[in-house]
């Protein structure tokens, strides 16, 4: 989860999260090339006196000046287009999680199994009394989710556009009324992840977290056969 002075992307907790993150440092090492670069020469720019009174074009530094951009650009693209497509391939989920976004709550089904369906509320943070809430954070149902395996998701919203967004998995997606709008997850470690609404909803934007509990697969079956 996002912590005081968090600066950089937070840990991964998927696969595809470990992907994008790779992604952004490649990116970020192309960035910081050509900013020394273009740096270094306007910084040489303004301490010469070279001057040329007939310079009106001249073809080979603008051929060469075209090609570089265009390789780097490439190398950008190319990656780019490969996460594109990682992201949004599903791999025969195990279950589906039915996401459906609210004016100011989430609300979750689990349609493989009877019909499992809660709201999630953000719950009061006291920090008078000892609970171990996490402020702004935490949920009075979580969504409770099996650890390893391939999760389906499917997001739709009733009433405004919400964004059902986990940070630590990678997972950005819009919640459109009207609409239903399909991703997946697959979490590899055991943990609770949070999420917030990214999708400006209104006035309780702020205070409609998501909340996480990855768990092993038995105890996942146990937790569904349990559920009243
Ligand atoms: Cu829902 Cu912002």
């Amino acid at each position: 989860m996002a912590t005081w002075s968090n600066f950089n992307l937070q840990n991964s907790a998927s696969p595809l999260m470990e992907q994008i993150i790779f992604f952004h440092d490649h990116t970020l090492i192309i960035l910081i090339m050509i900013t020394i670069l273009v740096g270094y020469l306007m910084i040489n720019l303004f301490f010469n006196k070279y001057i040329n009174r007939f310079l009106l074009e001249g073809q080979m530094i603008e051929l060469i000046w075209t090609i570089i951009p265009t390789i780097t650009l490439i190398f950008i693209a190319l990656p780019s287009l490969r996460l594109l497509y990682l992201l949004d391939e599903l791999n025969n989920p195990l279950i589906t999680l039915k996401s459906i976004g609210h004016q100011w709550y989430w609300s979750y089904e689990y349609s493989d199994f009877n019909n499992v369906e809660f709201d999630s509320y953000m719950i009061n943070y006291d920090k008078t009394s000892n609970n171990n809430n996490f402020r702004l954070l935490d949920v009075d149902n979580r969504i409770i989710l099996p650890m390893n395996n391939q999760i389906r998701i499917m997001v739709t919203a009733t009433d405004v556009i919400h964004s059902w967004t986990i940070p630590s998995l990678g997972v950005k997606i819009d919640a459109n009324p009207g609409r239903l709008n399909q991703t997946n997850l697959f979490i590899n470690r055991p943990g609770i992840f949070f999420g917030q609404c990214s999708e400006i909803c209104g006035a309780n934007h702020s205070f409609m977290p998501i909340m996480i509990e990855s768990i092993s697969i038995k105890n996942f079956i146990n937790w569904i056969n349990n559920y009243s």
